[in-house]
């Protein structure tokens, strides 16, 4: 697990930096339709960058990829399909949590990935679609309850 959240902080990362800091330099895997993520990221990169999304979101890769049209040769998705809104809505959602980590969580202008990695979708999904701080209350409350009982 931490693999994947440390491959998708450093992705997220090096977005949020300047073009001239790149540590990705593996060969072409030839994806068709990357608009946000690096251009040459690895397919395990790409992998582990998806499973996150997945896993914090609570969905299946179909809730943002569409199936191919084309049925000939059996049913399969069609990754580089831009047909579902999901998958626009969450390169707008990469771009956000990229600023966010670069403006507000790098006062020093790190050149450090690993110190940029402060808000990840998890951050605000935790495990669902469409997050609403108030799913989250509760949660603060019960502690809030708790602590004011030991003071
Ligand atoms: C929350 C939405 C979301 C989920 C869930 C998701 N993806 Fe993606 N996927 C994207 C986005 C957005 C892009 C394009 C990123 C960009 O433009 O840089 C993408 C791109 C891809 C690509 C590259 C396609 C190309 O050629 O351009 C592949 C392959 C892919 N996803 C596979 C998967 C797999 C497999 C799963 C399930 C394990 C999955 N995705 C789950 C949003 C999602
Ligand atoms: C700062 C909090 C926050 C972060 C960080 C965040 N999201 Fe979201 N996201 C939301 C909220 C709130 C909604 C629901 C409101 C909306 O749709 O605009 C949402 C909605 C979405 C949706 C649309 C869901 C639907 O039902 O159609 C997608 C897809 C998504 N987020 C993907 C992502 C991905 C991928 C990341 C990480 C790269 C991410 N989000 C990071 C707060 C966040």
């Amino acid at each position: 697990m931490f693999r994947y959240i440390f491959t998708l902080g450093i992705i997220i990362a090096i977005m949020g930096l300047s073009a001239s800091f790149t540590t990705i330099t593996e060969d072409d895997p030839g994806f068709k339709n990357l608009k946000i993520l690096p251009k040459n990221i690895t397919e395990e990169q790409l992998d582990s960058v998806m499973d996150s999304f997945k896993a914090s979101l609570g969905v299946k890769c179909s809730f943002c990829h569409a199936m191919d049209p084309d049925t000939s040769k059996g049913r399969h998705f069609d990754f580089a399909s831009d047909a579902k809104p999901a998958k626009e809505k969450a390169r707008e959602m990469l771009q956000m949590t990229a600023y966010l980590n670069a403006t507000y969580f790098n006062p020093h202008q790190s050149t450090r990935p690993d110190t940029l990695n402060t808000v990840i979708c998890f951050t605000c999904h935790r495990g669902t679609k469409e997050p609403v701080a108030s799913s989250l209350f509760p949660q603060l409350d019960s502690i809030m309850v708790e602590q004011h009982r030991k003071h």
